[in-house]
């Protein structure tokens, strides 16, 4: 696979396309850095690429592309001491224009690392602000930011891959995967926020053509594998899961929404359920992602995150991962700030200023056989 054999780099960032790709047409670089390999000694392979440093800075320049890592491969070719230094250089330059490696799981192309500065690695998130941009109004209270699915699915997904949101809320997930081209079920007890959502969706214009299917339902009772076969997916590729800080925020009058339970223990049973019916319609070798938070009860710091993250080891899964995220400020948070510090002091305890995101891995056949030895 070379999906980018003739492309130089993409450019995922929001702020500059909602396109989500920006390319341009790198074929003559190509060429002439094959050219540049015919030379017999090191100062023509050196003027060549010199030739090529700069023609090609200013035309990708107003393609809108980023021409760092290009200029930084190119320049280690020019200070390369020795003929040889500078052929290997120039090949492996080559060798990433027009060849890919993927891990199997993205569209990462391995050879290009170095241009995906956007992906986080880190186990810590801070972002300043949430993306409010289209339909991500940020109407919901309790939603999560769209960078968490943005992130998530750059790194657990490639294009045209399904997603499972079994508590999909106002869509995030939906409207995100809707920008990067990955199909997505949403399902959500509540009848109003998925009306809501439905609209929003609708409202983003579908460059990749993917499908986004939302279904109003129990998530603890409904066959995903019904309602991956009736979208038309075999299978889905990641299960990205929000589901309620138990009841911190009631999202409904239902008994079966599960910021209803009255007890701690229930709610994890709910919510174990759901993991249970992921299992069979997710992927061999595919992820599951929770994002999940802790709250204070009488006193006492409950671990719910962990508490919900045991509930998916439990179910099979491996635990790859844990980050942590801030809660960004909003205004209306800025506004409270000096009570609950106030409050933190008499109280002896600890503002929340963070959740988790769990990443966790169902294991091919093979792999979990020989982690159970
Ligand atoms: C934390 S919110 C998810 C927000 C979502 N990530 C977003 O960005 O809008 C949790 C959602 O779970 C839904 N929910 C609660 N119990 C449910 C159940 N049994 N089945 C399906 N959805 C449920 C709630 O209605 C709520 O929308």
């Amino acid at each position: 696979m070379v999906p980018r054999s003739s492309k130089l780099m993409r450019n995922e960032s929001k702020d500059e396309s909602t396109e989500s790709e920006i390319v341009t047409d790198i074929s003559p670089i190509i060429d002439s850095l094959k050219e540049a390999l015919e030379s017999s000694n090191k100062t023509q392979l050196q003027k060549k690429v010199m030739e090529i440093a700069q023609t090609t800075g200013e035309s990708l320049r107003q393609s809108g592309v980023s021409y760092l890592p290009l200029r930084k491969d190119l320049d280690q070719i020019l200070e390369s001491k020795t003929l040889e230094r500078a052929r290997y250089y120039t090949k492996r330059l080559l060798k990433s224009l027009t060849e890919s490696k993927t891990n199997g799981i993205n569209d990462i192309n391995l050879y290009r690392w170095k241009e995906y500065d956007e992906i986080l690695t880190d186990s810590l998130w801070t972002f300043d602000k949430r993306d409010t941009s289209g339909g991500h109004l940020g109407w919901y209270w309790g939603n999560f930011v769209p960078q968490i699915p943005h992130q998530i699915f750059l790194r657990f997904t490639k294009k045209g891959d399904w997603v499972l949101d079994p508590f999909a809320g106002s869509g995030t997930t939906l409207i995100e995967g809707l920008r990067l081209g990955r199909n997505t079920i949403g399902v959500d007890i509540n009848k109003e926020t998925i009306k809501r959502a439905a609209s929003l969706i609708k409202s983003e214009t579908n460059v990749f053509g993917t499908r986004s299917v939302l279904k109003n339902g129990d998530s603890t009772k409904i066959s995903f594998e019904d309602l991956c076969k009736r979208s038309g997916a075999s299978q889905v590729q990641l299960v990205m899961m929000h589901p309620p800080y138990h009841d911190i925020i009631k999202f409904s009058k239902n008994s079966k929404d599960l910021s209803n339970t009255n007890s701690i223990g229930k709610f994890l049973q709910g919510f174990g359920q759901v993991v249970k019916r992921t299992y069979p319609v997710l992927q061999d070798g595919r992820y599951l992602v929770l994002v999940a938070g802790d709250k204070y009860q009488n006193g006492e710091w409950i671990p719910l995150g962990f508490y919900l993250m045991e509930e998916v080891i439990k179910n099979g899964y491996k635990l790859t991962g844990i980050i942590a995220k801030n809660f960004e400020d909003t205004r209306a948070k800025r506004e409270q700030k000096k009570l609950w510090r106030y409050r933190a002091l008499v109280g002896g305890f600890y503002v929340f200023k963070h959740e988790y995101i769990f990443i966790f891995k169902k294991q091919n056949e093979k792999d979990s056989g020989a982690d159970r030895v």
